[in-house]
């Protein structure tokens, strides 16, 4: 019997810094709310973002880009995020900071062609044997283990599965009995088994059947009873993306000689990208498969060089490609890599097949609700005069740099024996830790005192 093996989810970004954000707070119409999802206000960009996520779950983005323009702090990440979260776990939203492409172990073409298929999804259905039904009896044969005498394992075991119409009893080896010990597996569960792997996956507690036990701290849901017979056939969706499934094939491949040659390297070969392209696109032609386009998300686009440029603008024209998403907040700058200056420091051939999405600074207002939707998620709490500094902090120096001022100003209540920031806090932490322009204001002051 085969080993089991468990399915990886695709990942969905997660920055601590965003938590906050749930969604992109868009009614069905299209109509951003004031505050809705963790967001307030920037309501286009919002607006703007919520198209983009439709068009996406129509298939229609694929190998488009986005590119977020705006001043720092303006939400440009946290819009990022909300369309991650509106996407869902299904759709493979990855992001990479420009900065992570300059690794010291690894080529800068891996670490982008990595990323991309980390965003390409394969939803891959399979029609599998399996015997389904809910547990009327099961019988578990102990015995000692092989390799420790010492050790008692189950061996094997006995089941009674029923459905609606139909009841039969297997008998089943190792595999199964051990994955049935360990689930905790008892009379009234809704279980399936692979019949041909022998993956034994736990559905729900069965609706009202007699002799169940049940306990009050038992959470499993409740589901109905399958009906017809035991032994069918299902059909099972599962989401892998390429890179999952070239790390796959890589491992299957590793030889012998490679061993010896102790094989460290993290790349990728194209030979196994070749193959799981070739493998995807034959299962798509039987109908087996579709591809699922996710974002690659890129931040702070404008530190990625002119190679790392052209090597995207090659890669959204792919027969394979993801929907890009790039974020700036650089006005005209130099290309990095190059003399040229150019609008967000970005070729304008790339720049050319990109939608853009502004986004603009905030009103008093919005930064108060902001650092209060903040507050809230880190459990701090504001006196209104704390919360009104605050604002002002963010309006003189930036919005993040009040919500950095968040933890810290509770640190200082804190030592002061208060459970409740006050306006005061807020002050001693801004004179404990400041900003940029007085950072900058101080090295010129200096300047003379500095190592050069
Ligand atoms: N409209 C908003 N609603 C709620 N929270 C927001 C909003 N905009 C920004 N924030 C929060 O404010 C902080 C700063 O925003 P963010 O990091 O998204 O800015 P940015 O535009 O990406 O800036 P940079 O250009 O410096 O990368 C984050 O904690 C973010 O979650
Ligand atoms: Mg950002």
């Amino acid at each position: 019997m085969a080993e089991i093996k468990e399915v990886r989810k695709v990942e969905t970004g997660r920055a601590s810094i965003h938590s906050h954000i749930t969604g992109l707070g868009v009614d069905e119409n299209g109509k951003a709310k004031f505050k809705a999802d963790g967001l307030v206000g920037q309501l286009e960009a919002r607006e703007a973002a919520w198209v983009v996520v439709q068009l996406i779950k129509q298939g229609k983005m694929a190998g488009k880009g986005i590119l977020l323009v705006g001043p720092p702090g303006t939400g440009k990440t946290a819009l990022a995020v909300g369309i991650a979260k509106e996407l869902g776990e299904d759709t493979p939203f990855n992001t990479l900071n420009a900065s992570e492409i300059y690794s010291v172990d690894l080529k800068k073409t891996e670490v982008l062609t990595q990323a991309l298929r980390k965003s390409i999804g394969v939803r891959v259905r399979q029609r599998r044997m399996v015997y389904e039904g809910v547990v009327k009896d099961v019988k578990m044969r102990i015995a000692r283990s092989r390799i420790n005498p010492y050790v008692q394992i189950p061996r094997e075991v006995e089941l009674k599965l029923a459905t609606k119409d139909e009841e039969r009893t297997l008998t089943a080896g190792e595999t199964i009995a051990e994955q049935i010990s360990k689930m905790g597996i008892r009379k009234g569960d809704v279980i399936w088994i692979d019949a041909e792997t022998g993956n034994v996956v736990k559905v729900g507690k069965a609706k009202d059947v007699e002799g169940a036990k049940t306990f009050d701290i038992d959470t499993a849901r409740t589901v109905e009873i399958p009906s017809g017979p035991v032994k069918k056939e299902k059909e099972l969706t599962n989401t892998f993306t390429l890179y999952d499934l070239d790390l796959t094939l890589a491992a299957q491949s590793i030889s012998i000689t490679a061993l010896f040659s102790l094989w460290s390297e993290r790349e990728v070969s194209q030979d196994i990208r070749k193959q799981v392209d070739a493998y995807v696109k034959d299962m798509i032609n039987k109908g087996t498969a579709e591809l699922i386009p996710g974002v690659l998300f890129i931040d702070d686009a404008h530190m990625l060089d002119i190679e790392t440029f052209s090597f995207l603008t090659k890669a959204l024209e792919a027969e394979l490609a993801p929907i890009l998403v790039l974020a700036t907040n650089r006005g005209t700058t130099k290309i990095r890599g190059t003399d040229v200056e150019a609008p967000h420091g970005m070729p304008l051939d790339l720049l050319d097949r990109l939608l853009i999405i502004t986004t603009r600074p905030y009103s008093k207002e919005e930064s108060r609700e902001i650092i209060s939707i903040r507050a809230e998620e880190l459990d701090i709490e504001l006196e209104p005069a704390a919360l009104d500094e605050l604002t002002s902090m963010a309006a003189e120096e930036s919005l993040r740099y009040s919500i950095q001022l968040l933890e810290p100003s509770q640190v200082i209540a804190r030592k002061a024996g208060r459970g409740i920031v006050k306006a005061e806090d807020v002050k001693e932490a801004s004179r404990l830790f400041s900003d940029l322009k007085r950072s900058v204001k101080y090295v010129k002051e200096y300047e003379n005192l500095f190592l050069k």
